[in-house]
């Protein structure tokens, strides 16, 4: 079989976890880079020994040696890079979530079908190893059968490079003579949190859309189809004048049985969270009728000391340590669901279809929290495209 060779369209924050997952693959291979910045292009190509780089997104997908793009470039784009993709006949994996609305969702699997492409959409946590041991022990009967989800996730924000001012914030407070704490995550470039707080540009805020995507998409892998869902999302400044969708609470009753799940969202500025990556910590629990699992963490490491997987079960604590546990072992094994479904000629775990799903059921909370009352899914009218607005959007209508 011939090489694959993928190109990276976006050498933003998250393109540095897209590479691993194309290493030491005799079928496929990292081929090239585009981004609309070309120095970002070229810098992200030296640093990751990328061997072309492209100078425009036609050119891409003119190029015939090319197999698949992995999209990596704001919400609003997906469904118009997606669409043509699948029309020069590359298969796509399109970053969460895959589109503002249900309609482009429409459009993009339409077109995958019509050319005959795969068409992936790319949301890491279910591939999260420690993740999948705790499904798989679902799945095995150690914990009878499922009663309830809870998810609880914060954003930690003291020494986090992950926030511009952070540190400064610190410093005003006075929180630096008292906390004796390294520097910790990832630094974020300001450029890559403008967008997520344009809704037009977003689809939703870059709380409860735009990461929640992954863990609507979790909670739906867990337990299945979703009934209806309510939820109070508020708002806190995350620049002056400019809102973050927190703290929310969601909730959601699984279809055809009595199971409930609850997510609630925090941002603790003056919390400190360990990790390499975003400092956000999440923590799942997951209630059966004999025993109880936990999920100690997935982006963050605040429970460092804590085995990945806990489980409960006749008076016993066991932990499970042996799963590799890095955020980044989710990526490689979501790239490599993409390569494999390509090479295989099976559908990607994350179709489409799925991904549709998944942001019905993103859409719902939404709703939900706007209009005051529930929402059934099976009722779920889609939401508009928002135009581009705000001073935020003119920005980035010219970048774009
Ligand atoms: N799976 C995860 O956990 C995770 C985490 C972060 C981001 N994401 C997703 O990855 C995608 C990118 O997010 P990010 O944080 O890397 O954003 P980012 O802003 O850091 O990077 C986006 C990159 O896209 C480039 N770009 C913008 N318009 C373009 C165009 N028309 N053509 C080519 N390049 C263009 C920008 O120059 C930038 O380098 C989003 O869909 C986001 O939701 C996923």
């Amino acid at each position: 079989m011939e090489q694959m060779k993928f190109v990276l369209i976006g050498c933003g924050r998250i393109a540095t976890l897209h590479v691993a997952g194309y290493q030491n693959r005799s079928e496929a291979v990292l081929w090239g880079v585009y981004d609309k910045n070309p120095q970002t292009a070229r810098r992200f190509a030296a640093e990751h020994s990328i061997a072309k780089v492209y100078d425009s997104y036609e050119a891409v997908l003119n190029d015939p040696d090319v197999t698949g793009v992995e999209l990596l470039v704001p919400h609003h784009l997906h469904c118009e890079m997606t669409l043509a993709a699948c029309r020069a006949k590359k298969h796509v994996s399109v970053q969460k979530p895959m589109a503002l609305c249900l309609s482009e969702c429409d459009e993009m699997i339409l077109a995958a079908k019509e050319n005959g492409v795969v068409l992936k959409v790319f949301e890491n946590f279910v591939h999260y190893p420690p993740y999948l041991q705790l499904k798989k022990m679902i799945e095995d009967g150690e914990i009878g059968n499922l009663l309830g989800v809870r998810y609880k996730m914060c954003n930690a924000s003291l020494y986090s490079e992950n926030q511009p001012g952070a540190n400064a914030r610190a410093k005003r407070a006075g929180l630096e003579k008292t906390a004796n704490c390294p520097h910790t995550g990832w630094k974020v470039d300001p450029a890559s949190w403008l967008w997520r707080l344009n809704d037009s540009l977003c689809g939703g805020g870059p709380a409860v859309f735009d990461d929640g995507y992954h863990k609507f998409s979790l909670f739906m892998d867990l337990g299945g189809e979703i009934e209806k869902v309510c939820a109070w999302i508020d708002e806190t400044p995350a620049l002056p004048g400019v809102m973050q969708d927190m703290p929310a609470v969601i909730m959601w009753k699984y279809k055809d049985k009595k199971v409930y799940g609850v997510w609630d969202v925090t941002s603790a500025p003056d919390l400190y969270v360990k990790g390499k990556y975003y400092t956000c910590d999440e923590r799942l629990e997951v209630t059966g009728t004999r025993g109880v699992l936990w999920l100690t963490r997935c982006t963050a490491q605040m429970l460092e000391n804590v085995a990945p997987v806990v489980l409960y079960r006749d008076g016993k604590l066991t932990e499970f340590w042996d799963a590799p546990s890095d955020w980044q072992d989710s990526f490689i094994r979501s790239s490599h669901d993409f390569i494999e479904s390509i090479r295989d000629g099976r559908k990607p775990i994350l179709t489409g279809e799925r991904g549709r799903e998944v942001l019905a059921f993103a859409l719902a909370a939404l709703c939900s929290s706007e209009q005051k009352k529930e929402i059934h899914l099976d009722e779920m009218l889609d939401r508009k495209k928002k135009k581009p607005r705000g001073i935020l959007s003119s920005f980035f209508r010219k970048q774009t």
